[in-house]
């Protein structure tokens, strides 16, 4: 099993550019089902999720092109299968996304049930009522959900107001592609507006598509016939940009990250500031400097965007154990998001739990490196920012849960002057 070994205490210093977002790569690839067209993506991130993503479409009888620069090329017309099998569902839930193009397009979809996951429970309620809403009729028995048109939807899914329980991102995605081709309007209520929800509705519209709305809780969408091929690059990954901004404040280093739309990472850039750091943005740009501080501490409140995005939580924590103060970090969007706690309490910090969402830290003034595990993708950047910071050695291991959302992590953090190394274990 792969390790990264990480030679901490070194203050980062550089500029590295942001990737494609994983979390707007998968739902454009699923979005191409819609349409017999050819659809081009540029800027696809060389991810495994997306490698899983183009493995199952390959399996519903997609032809997708991947290119040496990660342009990918994908037709649906050939599409001969309708079941999203469990082997790939239980490694990546973002296969769900599958569900609402099939339906929309072919009238039927089965997708196997993604179960619980390290972070909580993340059920699908929402997306099935969604489809329920707009005439299809769901069946859950085996493991798998099937969805099917009713008699009386004449071949196409039907308008509806759909009004979500809670803000669900890949929820919104899911409706709001199958909307695309149905009969009528639907109007999505309490939606996601996530940066990735507004590219997804862009390449829609590119494709041929009538939506208002994305990026405000209230999407509206006119169903049209059929889709049409279109090319669309896919934005960068704020995520991604947000934990190399941190780790150059976790290291008192000064970092630029390039090719991000700092828009979309405007409630991290907020806290970045908070803990002193000077944050400058530009354009397609923002450099982060610590000056060689320690960060002050700072609380944390995830929240639906534009709150403080829960996929930043973990990085922030971090952050916060070598932080001059204490902080509470609270997490309300998944119950079971805090198992990087035990791991970097490893190294030497101070977190308790207050009730199961609030997490308290008290800053201490170093961490020391240790072996330590990964156990989900955000809490593995966490770790790697905590032993970035910390002195001497820090052993990561399960790293395979970084390369399914970071693409060359190593090399883009050995740019920033940090000593990373992949090992084998
Ligand atoms: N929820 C339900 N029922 C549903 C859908 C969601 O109860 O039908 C609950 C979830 O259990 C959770 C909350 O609603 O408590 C929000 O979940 P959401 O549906 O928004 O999450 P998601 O769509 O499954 C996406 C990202 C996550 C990111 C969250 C929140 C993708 C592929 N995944 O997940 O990304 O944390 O939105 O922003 O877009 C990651 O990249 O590491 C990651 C986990």
């Amino acid at each position: 099993m792969q390790q990264l070994l990480i030679k901490g205490g070194q203050r980062l210093s550089g500029e590295v550019r942001a990737s494609g977002a994983k979390n707007a790569a998968l739902p454009l690839l699923a979005a191409a089902l819609l349409t017999d067209g050819r659809v081009r993506f540029e800027n696809v991130p060389h991810l495994h999720d997306v490698t899983t993503m183009i493995e199952l479409l390959g399996c519903l009888g997609v032809d997708v092109l991947v290119d040496e620069r990660m342009g990918v090329e994908v037709c649906a017309a050939g599409v001969n299968e309708f079941c999203a099998p469990y082997e790939l569902v239980k490694t990546m839930r973002a296969s769900f996304l599958v569900m609402g193009p099939l339906l929309a397009k072919f009238g039927e979809a089965e997708v196997s049930l993604p179960g619980g996951c390290a972070i909580g429970a993340r059920p699908v309620d929402q997306h099935l009522k969604g489809f329920a809403a707009m005439g299809a009729e769901i069946t859950v028995s085996d493991g798998y959900v099937r969805a099917a048109l009713k008699p009386e939807c004449n071949g196409r899914l039907q308008g509806a107001t759909v009004l979500f329980d809670m803000v669900t991102h890949t929820g919104t995605e899911n409706i709001l592609m199958a909307a695309t081709l149905a009969n009528g309007t639907t109007v999505l209520e309490n939606a996601a507006r996530e940066p990735e929800v507004v590219d997804l509705a862009n390449c829609l519209i590119a494709m041929g598509a009538k939506i208002e709305g994305a990026g405000t809780a209230t999407i509206t969408v006119e169903g049209v016939e059929s889709l049409h091929g279109a090319t669309h690059s896919v934005i960068p990954d704020r995520i991604e940009a947000g934990t190399y901004l941190l780790a150059g404040a976790a290291t008192g280093g000064k970092v630029k990250v390039t090719g991000v739309v700092p828009q979309t990472l405007e409630a991290v850039c907020a806290k970045l500031r908070e803990t002193g750091a000077i944050v400058e943005e530009g354009e397609d740009w923002i450099i982060l400097d610590m000056q060689g501080k320690r960060p002050l501490a700072v609380d944390i409140r995830t929240a639906p965007h534009p709150g403080f995005p829960t996929d930043m939580q973990a990085q922030f924590l971090a952050l916060n154990t070598i932080a001059e103060g204490t902080s509470r970090i609270t997490e309300t969007i998944f119950e079971n998001r805090f198992m990087h706690v035990q791991e970097i309490n490893r190294l030497g910090a101070s977190i308790d739990f207050e009730g199961g969402t609030t997490a308290i830290v008290r800053g201490v003034e170093k961490l020391h490196g240790a072996p330590i595990m990964a156990t989900d993708l955000r809490a593995s950047s966490s770790l790697v920012i905590a032993g970035l910071a910390a002195d001497g050695e820090t052993l990561v291991d399960r790293i395979y849960h970084i390369d399914r959302g970071y693409e060359r992590l190593e090399e883009k953090l050995a740019q920033l002057g940090a000593r990373v190394q992949r090992v084998s274990g």
